[in-house]
């Protein structure tokens, strides 16, 4: 598609090596805060821009998240949202009242104190990944070597998976966030083996539950036991991907500022700063609805863009610059709204864990290659780095 409109753009938006978040954002906030695109498959969306229309978008009932609706876009090598026919109580793709059930089951489990009460187990989990990262020698890749095991086996520890049954887990969540390095029926593959694994695991715990996450809510007779291994695996997902990029992007961010480092502040700045979820929150408008001045016609795709949002100077002064002494708490890295991110109060506690254990006991880590060589995601739904040499 080649057009003259500015508001008009090819999908992905994100050139190689350019930037991120992608220039041409600013020029949609500057002339009219919508524009348009042509996903892969031709299928029309509109991307907003501003941040006050991301948040409107993300709390408006006529803009709906089910991927079952006609028009939801399907992003990404992935494949996007799957429908509650393909995975019971992926509730991400529910809206209320549906979505209220499995959010109020879920709440507890993430709230302040629960993760507070987690942390001394985050803390060893950390240090052991530290560990087997020293172990390499002098140098390795932190994202395979340290970012991606350390929030699979968090959520795995929380979600009660037996320590025998951890490398299976491991290898198999690896291969789903490997877009690189795997193919898609081998990825697919991966997601029926961590299912039926998940279904024996709760069929078990049924039995006999114990004091973890899915012991509690099968105890509660909240979710019917398919909707509790969809619950299962989309907290492994949403969590794994997102939270290590932003990791390893939090290391570069943090070794080109090394000024901050040490200062919990950090955590919600970078969560802003790099905006690795820009596109997953997709929608459909279910009913005609306006944002920032222009109607969208219900059955029409959405897709509200976090980074841009998080970019926009009109909710952030100097909005490209790292600045953990801002306030940053308005940002939408974490989404907004009903589907607003569940797993937040872990990330932070997860964050603060890793910089401080990893500044602490590795002060020599360096990058190995310049920032501008390293290779960055521009073709998946999330933004991050396929790796991140570094040697110590
Ligand atoms: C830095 C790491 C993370 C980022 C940037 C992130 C970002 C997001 C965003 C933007 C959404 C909203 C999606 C939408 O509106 O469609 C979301 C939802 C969600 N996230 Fe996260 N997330 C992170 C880590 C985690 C972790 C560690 C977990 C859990 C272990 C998690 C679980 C979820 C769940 C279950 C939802 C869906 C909530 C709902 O529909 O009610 N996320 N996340």
């Amino acid at each position: 598609m080649t057009s003259t409109d500015p508001n008009v753009v090819d999908f992905p938006v994100r050139a190689p090596g350019e930037s991120f978040p992608p220039r041409v954002y600013a020029a949609f906030r500057a002339t009219g805060g919508l524009a348009r695109t042509h996903l892969p498959s031709g299928q029309p969306v509109w991307l907003v821009s501003r941040h006050e229309d991301v948040r409107a978008a993300l709390t408006d009932p006529r803009i709906s998240a089910n991927p079952a609706n006609p028009g939801f876009p399907k992003v990404g090598r992935t494949g996007g949202v799957p429908t509650q026919e393909e995975i019971p109580g992926w509730f991400v793709g529910l809206d209320p009242p549906d979505h209220d059930r499995f959010r109020k089951a879920l709440i507890p489990e993430f709230s302040v104190r629960r993760i507070r009460a987690w942390r001394p187990t985050i803390e060893r989990t950390v240090d052991e990944c530290v560990d087997e990262l020293l172990a390499k020698g002098g140098s390795a890749d932190l994202v395979a070597d340290f970012a991606l095991p350390v929030p699979s086996r968090i959520i795995a520890t929380i979600l009660g998976v037996p320590q025998g049954d951890r490398e299976f887990f491991e290898s198999r969540t690896q291969t789903l966030v490997n877009l690189a390095g795997s193919t898609e029926s081998q990825r697919a593959e991966a997601v029926r083996q961590l299912l039926r694994y998940l279904e024996r695991l709760i069929a078990v715990k049924r039995k006999w539950p114990g004091d973890d996450l899915i012991g509690r809510i099968l105890r509660a007779g909240v979710l019917s036991p398919e909707e509790m291994s969809g619950v299962a695996m989309l907290l492994l997902i949403a969590g794994h991907e997102t939270t290590a990029n932003n990791l390893a992007l939090g290391v570069v961010t943090l070794l080109e500022n090394p000024q901050w480092i040490g200062d919990d502040r950090v955590v919600d700045e970078l969560v802003r700063y790099h905006s690795v979820a820009d596109i997953v929150a997709m929608r459909t408008a279910v009913e005609d609805v306006e944002i920032g001045g222009q109607l969208i016609r219900a059955g029409e795709g959405v897709i509200p863009l976090i980074a841009s949002a998080n970019h926009d100077a009109a909710a952030f002064g100097c909005p490209h610059e790292f600045d953990p002494g801002r306030s940053a708490r308005s940002h939408v890295g974490f989404g907004y709204g009903v589907h607003q991110c569940l797993g937040q109060n872990l990330v932070r506690t997860e964050m603060e864990c890793v910089y401080r254990a990893l500044f602490e006991r590795v002060p020599t880590l360096r990058l190995t290659p310049p920032v501008s060589d390293l290779p960055f995601k521009y073709d998946g739904t999330l933004f991050g780095l396929h790796s991140l040499p570094v040697a110590w």
